[in-house]
């Protein structure tokens, strides 16, 4: 830690793993600053105390039934969480900034701001009326973010145009997407998410500051100055958060180490890593594709398949085609979970097949790592067209999860000249976004010294 400043933050993350990462980050980075750290949490998806020996932990009940804990529905999940936590939360913070002041003079640490994640829409009217500065987190890439605002509106007054539309020209309305992926995000959007939207809308407007974690100048040019003058209040970008403090100890899930000196053995820039995070799922016909699609290319694999991957899914291992587990012994590996960083940080790995969560794009870029892009859903469809379309640093699928199209992809990749020049544009990415954060290392986005 650096020299203690007298100021304690308290973080809130929304318990999703592409919220806990960045937001554990963001602690051993103010922590690294001189802040002390306290996480309030939920039970459910709690990250793990023990990891982070120099942070305070609270957990509060969310009331989730078990059925609902395991629900794939995100947005019923954060409607839920929302509605349980609001008086837990509200308890804990109120006792939390009491004990400060019933402590004596010598070890008093002024609680400076509470920090928490846009999902949770309760937060700023209590932190207001608690007369405490609310800076908001943000996971997502900031064009999106901005702009996601827009679909209510979209989807009342242009869905049936866009179902008429060419589907592979650009959405105007909401670039660099395309029509077919604009009409794939409003075919989901429901009027549960438009009011949920709306509400983190205000909030974000009404809080102290926004905090991009995972972006930076480099990857943002397109959108962050529209968004200061969108929502008026200071905008840091400190990201890629995760080059500060390398490594996933806050991963909900176990690693499966053996992926690592699996990767040893195997030739530089020779394996297509494939993970899909920590929430898609795909059905058992796509989990055959993807297996032939792999087993069928010429380079190796490592595979993260979740327990809980395939939807409606028997045991996984009962799903793969028998004649594939047989050439997997060969030439791939199936773990259900990695450390994904040092995973993209190894030598063997060349491509990444991916779902396009905003953390695995810049954890990709940041390494270098050219992806193959079959975003399933919101923001990855966006990230998915920056990487194949605007940086060029990827092959976008197409949404067509068969083995012949996976295949082709994973050879266009590794063994063609538009592979080679994908590398060398996602070298030169990936130089630029490094030397941003060198240059915005030190400063931190100017985020110590703002919350101080
Ligand atoms: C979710 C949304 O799905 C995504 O659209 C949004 O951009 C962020 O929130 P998720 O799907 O989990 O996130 O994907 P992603 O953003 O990529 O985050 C996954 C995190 O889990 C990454 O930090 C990755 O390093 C980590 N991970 C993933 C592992 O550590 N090991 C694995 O095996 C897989």
């Amino acid at each position: 830690m650096g020299k203690s400043n007298g100021l304690r933050v308290i973080l809130f993350p929304l318990p999703l793993q592409g919220c806990i990462n960045p937001m554990i980050q963001l602690a051993k980075i103010l922590h690294s600053r001189g802040f002390s750290i306290t996480v309030i949490h939920t039970r459910f998806n709690a990250p793990k105390a023990s990891s982070h020996p120099l942070f305070t932990f609270f957990e509060i009940p969310d009331g989730l039934s078990e059925t609902e804990a395991t629900t794939h529905d995100v947005t019923l999940l954060l409607m839920l969480l929302n509605r349980n936590c609001e008086s837990p939360f509200r308890d804990c913070l109120t006792k939390l900034l009491q004990s400060v002041d019933s402590e004596t003079e010598q070890e008093k640490q002024r609680i400076t701001c509470l920090i928490d994640d846009s999902g949770w829409v309760f937060t700023q009217p209590l932190a207001k009326s608690l007369n405490l500065p609310r800076l908001v987190l943000n996971t997502y890439k900031v064009s999106f973010f901005r702009n996601h605002f827009v679909l209510p509106k979209l989807r009342r007054e242009m869905y049936l145009a866009l179902q008429d539309s060419k589907q592979d020209d650009p959405a105007e309305e909401f670039p660099p997407l395309r029509n077919k992926d604009l009409l794939q995000i409003l075919d989901v959007e429901t009027e549960v998410l438009d009011s949920y939207s709306k509400m983190i809308l205000e909030t974000t407007k009404a809080s102290s500051g926004i905090i991009f974690v995972s972006s930076c100048e480099e990857l943002d040019q397109d959108s962050l100055s529209q968004a200061r003058e969108d929502f008026k209040v200071p905008i840091f970008t400190i990201g890629p958060s995760h080059s500060y403090f390398p490594g996933s100890s806050s991963s909900l899930f176990t690693p499966d180490e053996t992926c690592i000196p699996w990767l040893d053995k195997q030739e530089d820039k020779s394996v297509i890593y494939v993970s899909f995070g920590s929430i898609s799922t795909i059905s058992e016909s796509e989990l055959v594709e993807i297996s032939w699609g792999l087993g069928n290319s010429d380079q190796p694999f490592l595979w993260v398949v979740r327990v809980d991957s395939v939807v409606h899914g028997k045991e996984c291992v009962e799903t793969f085609p028998k004649e594939f587990i047989e050439k997997l012994n060969e030439r791939g590996k199936i773990v259900t979970w990695t450390p994904q960083q040092e995973v993209l940080k190894h030598r063997a790995i060349g491509g990444f097949l991916t779902h396009n969560g905003w953390n695995s794009t810049v954890e990709s870029v940041s390494e270098g790592v050219p992806m193959i892009c079959l975003p399933f859903q919101w923001d990855q469809l966006l990230n998915a067209r920056f990487v194949s379309e605007v940086w060029m640093v990827g092959i976008h699928l197409e949404g067509r999860i068969e083995r012949n199209e996976i295949e082709r992809a994973i050879t266009r990749l590794f063994l063609e000249t538009e592979g080679e020049a994908i590398r060398e544009r996602m070298e030169l990415l990936k130089e630029k976004v490094g030397r941003s954060v060198k240059q915005n290392g030190d400063r931190c986005g100017g985020l110590g010294s703002d919350i101080g």
